[in-house]
């Protein structure tokens, strides 16, 4: 199993924030946003890890990153996306780094404060397929939302006015290597970009996508909203622990 972080695009719902640097490298409480995801697959046990990143600071995550030292990794790997044609494009450029193995694909700004190990451990003994992750949350519009029949999951709905469920898609995504063929029959949708929606529901019709859901705690950090609530929940946690240890008090 291999793991990529999908780590472009504009940022246009942050900006002016977005203006001068990547979304992905904004702050989360004492870190940058992309350490999360990266830490969640490397506690997920993955150790060989992609960074897709593309416009003008791409750079910058070479020099923040490196080798992956911080997070134990030996190396890591970078690839840029050449202009913002969606997420199943960017995804696209993993192939020759997946080389038909499995992967994980983490979006750069989706922050959990649990452990995917238990999904990704599942996935890797199935021999083809997708896993998506769900998780119930209170305003589902703002997401792709499973629709379901029964228990059976039937479609993905991109942003829905009407949600068929309160379970949203989270960016956690797992594929087998067919997903780089799905991609190159996409169309792009009507905001010109190859949705990772439609990837998903290609495997839903082809009776091959599973799913979990997530009960931890999970966020996006995308629009000022979610990147506020990420940083208060985040520094909330880590305080929490903090006055909880004897020798590091800081609330004395
Ligand atoms: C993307 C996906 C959406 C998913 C979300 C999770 O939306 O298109 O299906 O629910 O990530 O973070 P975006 O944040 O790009 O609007």
């Amino acid at each position: 199993m291999k793991g990529v972080v999908l780590a472009g695009g504009l940022g246009t719902r942050l900006g002016p924030l977005t203006r001068i640097t990547n979304k992905h490298l904004l702050p989360i409480y004492d870190r940058p946003m992309i350490y999360y995801p990266i830490q969640t697959l490397v506690d997920a046990g993955i150790n060989e890890i992609l960074i897709v990143t593309g416009g003008n600071w791409a750079g910058d995550f070479l020099r923040l990153l490196g080798n992956g030292k911080e997070f134990g990794l030996r190396n890591l790997d970078y690839t840029y996306q050449d202009g913002e044609k969606g997420i199943a494009h960017a995804l696209a450029l993993a192939e020759h780094f997946a080389d038909e193995d499995f992967i994980t694909v983490i979006l750069g700004d989706n922050i959990i404060d649990g452990s995917i190990r238990p999904f990704v451990d599942n996935f890797k003994n199935k021999n083809r397929g997708a896993k998506i992750v769900l998780k119930k949350v209170e305003h589902p519009e703002r997401f792709g939302v499973a629709q379901f029949e029964g228990d059976t999951l039937v479609r993905i709905v991109e942003k829905p006015i009407e949600p068929p469920s309160p379970y949203a898609v989270t960016g956690i995504y797992m594929y087998d290597s067919d997903v780089f063929d799905i991609i190159r029959d996409l169309a792009p949708s009507e905001r010109g970009q190859l949705e990772i929606t439609d990837v998903n529901n290609a495997y839903i019709e082809r009776g091959t996508l599973t799913y979990d859901i997530y009960d931890g705690w999970w966020t996006d950090a995308g629009t000022f909203e979610s990147l506020f609530h990420a940083n208060t929940h985040i520094a909330r946690q880590h305080i929490a622990s903090e006055s909880a240890s004897p020798d590091k008090n800081i609330l004395s």
